[in-house]
């Protein structure tokens, strides 16, 4: 990442590198006692609920195998649910229901699958086939999130997400990851997905990259990057900034999608979020950084609404 820069270049941008993030945006924001509300999706969710934050809502929690049983039961209320590991990541163990036709359940692409099949898919779960080392984990039963059609030209399959990162709960950068065809559907920027800059001042585009170049159109549906407006935008950085009281995080990255009828909701948290929303935005966190501590310094104490005029006048670009 960023080799191609020189070393003075980087420093004069403020971008951030991966020691320095692990030592300075980590390990002194993020005490590991903090870590499991985020690692786990379940205690995310519990905390979310608590706080009021708006989040998928859970409908259900199998956390024994005996309960595997009662599947038809526990999901009889629901034509449509997402079935989740708590301990997943990477999209793993994600199965989505969109319907039911008879007694079988419709995945998005059509397929249709048996009560045994989910059974097995959550016995799976349970024994931690899909869970971060191989631990037992629960299986969530959360509601389908209907995504909004406002990005429908900016992404090729794929659900586009926003992602803000928060520091000691001041909104710091945000961005938009797109999915492109050689992302295959997913929004990661290594595997070829669209990242662009998201101006914090009014959730407009101010830049993107795909492979660090910069690129003007999305390569599969030539939407102009550059005219891409995150809706609700105001609504979103406050809902990330109000994270902070949910985990303690001092550095903290919250993925965000948007429902059509729900508006924005909280889809994950993460305690070590990645640093390549720095080239999404052309620009690095350090000097960002240093402004939130220097205003902190001088109010201390803000509360989530404080905290997001500031940052949106303060970063704002343009
Ligand atoms: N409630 C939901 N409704 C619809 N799609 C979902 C839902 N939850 C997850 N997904 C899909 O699965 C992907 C990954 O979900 P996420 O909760 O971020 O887990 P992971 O840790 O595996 O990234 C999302 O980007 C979305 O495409
Ligand atoms: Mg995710």
């Amino acid at each position: 990442m960023f080799d191609f820069i020189k070393p003075s270049r980087l420093r004069e941008l403020g971008i951030v590198g991966m020691n320095e993030r692990n030592v300075r945006y980590i390990m002194e924001n993020n005490p590991r006692k903090f870590f499991p509300v985020v690692d786990d999706k379940l205690k995310t969710k519990i905390a979310a609920q608590k706080h009021k934050i708006a989040v998928p809502q859970l409908y259900s929690v199998v956390r024994e195998q005996s309960q595997v049983r009662k599947l038809k039961d526990i999901l009889a209320p629901y034509s449509e649910f997402v079935i989740k590991p708590a301990n997943g990541s990477q999209g793993k163990g994600i199965l989505v229901i969109v319907g039911k036709d008879g007694d079988r359940y419709v995945k998005p692409n059509g397929e249709k699958l048996s009560l045994l099949d989910l059974q097995r898919h959550v016995s799976n779960t349970l024994s931690g086939l899909y869970s971060l080392g191989g631990e037992n984990d629960n299986a969530m039963v959360e509601a389908l999130v209907h995504f909004t059609d406002a990005f429908k030209n900016f992404t090729y399959q794929g659900v586009p997400d926003i992602r803000l990162i928060v520091y000691k709960g001041y909104p710091i950068m945000a961005m938009m990851r797109l999915a492109t065809s050689e992302s295959d559907g997913k929004a990661n920027l290594h595997q070829g997905a669209v990242g662009v800059g998201i101006n914090l001042g009014d959730g407009r585009a101010v830049g993107a990259v795909m492979h660090n170049v910069t690129c003007l159109a999305h390569p599969d549906t030539g939407a102009k990057l550059s005219e891409l407006v995150v809706p609700h935008w105001d609504e979103q950085v406050l809902l990330a900034s109000r994270c902070y009281e949910v985990t303690s995080l001092g550095y903290l990255g919250a993925d965000i999608v948007i429902d059509k009828e729900l508006g924005p909701l909280i889809l994950e948290l993460n305690a070590r979020p990645g640093l390549s929303i720095q080239i999404a935005n052309q620009e690095g966190l350090a000097h960002r950084r240093a402004k939130i501590d220097a205003h902190m310094a001088q109010n201390p104490n803000e509360t989530p609404e404080q905290r997001v005029a500031f940052s949106k006048k303060a970063f704002a670009r343009g």
